[in-house]
């Protein structure tokens, strides 16, 4: 396995960064769902950092449960719109406060399958937070409420952001060096 060093060609958001930005959140989300009975939706599995980090920033009670959803089609590192839940949630959530925690909103097709899903669930309210906006390839419209940085259309990993499932837990927002992501076109055709 390749250090993450080896595939970084440059860190888009610090650690100090990060971390000042998740305590912000943290005091505006604080203060928008005081007193009320909020549940935060964690998609697994780049979600966890972030959700690690902005709950211990919420000073009002909450509880916390996880959903995983796998988008399926064109290569395993393109979203293709089709989105099927892999891990739903095990607690009710009708008329509770429901706050979906997102590492990353790209195409947009993951989080309207699950706000999609969850409105027939009849909460008192649904609304995102997402730490990175990469809104440039936006295919769906979908409501943002909680943004933590908007980020051009790079390859990013780090704090809970993988490549091949590895480095999610570097502190940092890295870019990745282009031959991590640009893969070889498809094969040409056999000759008979
Ligand atoms: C990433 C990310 C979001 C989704 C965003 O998950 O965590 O859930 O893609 O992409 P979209 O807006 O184009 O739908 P991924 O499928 O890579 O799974 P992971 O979180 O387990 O790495």
């Amino acid at each position: 396995m390749p250090d993450y060093r080896d595939i970084l060609a440059e860190i888009l958001v610090p650690a100090d960064k990060l971390q000042v930005r998740v305590s912000e959140l943290g005091a505006e989300i604080s203060r928008d769902y005081a007193g009320q009975d909020l549940l935060l939706l964690c998609i697994l599995r780049g979600g966890v950092m972030f959700l690690a980090d902005l709950m211990r920033q919420l000073s009002i009670p909450h509880a916390i449960d996880f959903m995983a959803l796998s988008s399926y089609g064109v290569g395993a590192r393109k979203s293709s719109g089709s989105v099927r839940i892999s891990l739903d949630l095990n607690q009710n959530i009708e008329g509770r406060h429901v706050l979906v925690v997102e590492d990353i909103v790209d195409t947009g097709h993951t989080i309207a399958a699950v706000l999609e899903l969850l409105q027939t669930r009849r909460p008192a309210s649904l609304k995102i937070c997402a730490l990175l906006d990469k809104s440039e390839r936006r295919e769906v419209v979908v409501p943002i409420h909680y943004v933590g940085f908007d980020i051009p259309n790079k390859f990013v990993f780090g704090y809970g952001l993988d490549v091949d499932e590895l480095y999610r837990n570097l502190p940092f927002i890295g870019v990745a060096k282009p031959d991590v992501y640009v893969t070889p076109g498809p094969e040409p055709p056999a000759r008979p």
